[in-house]
């Protein structure tokens, strides 16, 4: 098992395809490799009112991104774009929660199992052929989780509680890395809101 710096992931990811995302590669790279510890420091922003979304980098076959989460941060509901979803919990612990892939905007939720608390180290797998989730941070303590989407997505169906459908939401990021173009960080940007 090797420790691998977000430099040396993001060298790896950039090399890859479209087709390399859909093998078994990035399984391979996470099962074979653990990151250092703080390389991912300059991308964990936390935000008050809601999870923080920090985008380390971005290109047109994926994205990787630095999720922060307080006591009580959750995610809606949501799909994931018909895109692939790989999601390493970095520190601390959160609650996912699935439901049966909904055949349209108005499909009643089928809850599939029981609320999974995921820890540190753990690394989970999501597409829209499993399952939509939901993701909170029911613990008492802030949690860190890096999330790797193939291809990006810069929109995804969430569940509105209140007129009980999906809706399609853009994302937005609280941060954006700034990387040079041989591949340096240079800096973590605040995003427009
Ligand atoms: C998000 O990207 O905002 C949601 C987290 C996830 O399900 O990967």
């Amino acid at each position: 098992m090797a420790n691998v710096s977000v430099s040396d992931f993001l060298k790896f990811l950039t090399a890859l395809r479209a087709r390399d995302f859909k093998s078994k590669k990035v399984d391979l790279f996470l099962k074979n490799q653990t990151f250092l510890e703080d390389t991912f420091l300059p991308f964990i922003h936390f935000r008050d009112d809601t999870y923080g979304r920090n985008l380390v980098f971005r290109n047109e076959f994926f994205e990787l991104a630095v999720l922060t989460w307080l006591p009580g941060h959750r995610t809606p509901i949501h799909d994931h774009a018909s895109q692939r979803c790989w999601m390493m919990i970095e520190s601390g612990e959160l609650t996912l929660k699935n439901y049966e892939p909904p055949s349209s905007n108005t499909s009643p939720l089928i809850a599939l199992g029981r609320a999974e608390r995921r820890k540190s180290g753990d690394q989970i797998y999501i597409d829209d052929d499993m399952a939509v989730h939901a993701i909170t941070n029911s613990s008492t303590k802030p949690a860190v989780s890096i999330h790797l989407y193939a291809g990006p997505i810069p929109e995804c169906r969430i569940f509105n509680e209140v007129s009980k459908r999906f809706e399609t939401k853009r994302l937005s990021y609280l941060t954006e890395g700034v990387w040079s173009s041989q591949g340096d960080f240079i800096e973590s940007r605040i995003c427009d809101p």
